[in-house]
């Protein structure tokens, strides 16, 4: 279900990757304010998501401390009506506690402006529970996929979360709304 899930997602993923900040990040040439802006969006995706789908708030609690370190305020979260099935939830929880095996490597990058620094990308960094997380979830895909159209499910779920996260990224202009 988890390879599934990947080769679904992969060209939203790969976008991703080539998005301005993003990509600015790898190139270490993504400065502080822009930085901010980056946490701001991401935040508002997390905070619309964990709202829809009920999720463990731990992560969240990293978004808000880094965004008080760089005096971002909190961002709202946007409308963002939750899959209705249980499996297209999961599709989009898979998203959200994904996004932290990527945080990780970010986290490295981000060494160009932090220096030896932590607070402002704690996010990125993660916590211990990370893992557990993640080989829980993987978990959950492989017995709640099995179900008939459970996996379409799963996928639709996955690609609106993706969607969320892209609309926020290159449209400020829903952000805001
Ligand atoms: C440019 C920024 C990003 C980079 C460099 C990145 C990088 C990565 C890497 C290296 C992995 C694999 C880690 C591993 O298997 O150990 C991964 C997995 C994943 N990332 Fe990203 N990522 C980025 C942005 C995002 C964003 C913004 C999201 C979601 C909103 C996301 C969602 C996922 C998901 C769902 C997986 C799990 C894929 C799987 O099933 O293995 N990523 N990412």
């Amino acid at each position: 279900m988890r390879a599934s899930l990947r080769e679904a997602t992969a060209a939203v993923h790969e976008r991703l990757h080539q998005a301005p900040p993003f990509l600015a990040i790898a190139q270490q040439r993504l400065g502080r304010c822009e930085y901010a802006d980056l946490l701001g969006t991401i935040a508002r995706f997390h905070f619309t998501i964990a709202a829809g789908l009920r999720l463990d708030g731990a992560r969240q609690e990293l978004l808000r401390d880094d965004l008080r370190a760089l005096g971002v305020p909190l961002p709202t979260p946007v409308g963002w009506p939750a899959p209705a099935t249980a499996a297209a939830k999961l599709g989009s929880a898979y998203v959200v506690e994904g996004s932290a095996l990527g945080g990780k490597v970010i986290y490295r990058q981000l060494d160009y402006l932090f220096g030896p620094s932590v607070g402002g990308r704690r996010f990125f960094r993660g916590s211990a529970s990370d893992a557990e997380r993640w080989r829980s979830l993987c978990r959950r895909l492989e017995v709640e996929g099995q179900g008939d159209g459970a996996l379409d499910e799963l996928i639709a779920g996955a690609r609106r979360a993706f969607s969320l996260f892209q609309a926020l990224l290159v449209e400020p202009a829903y952000a805001r709304a």
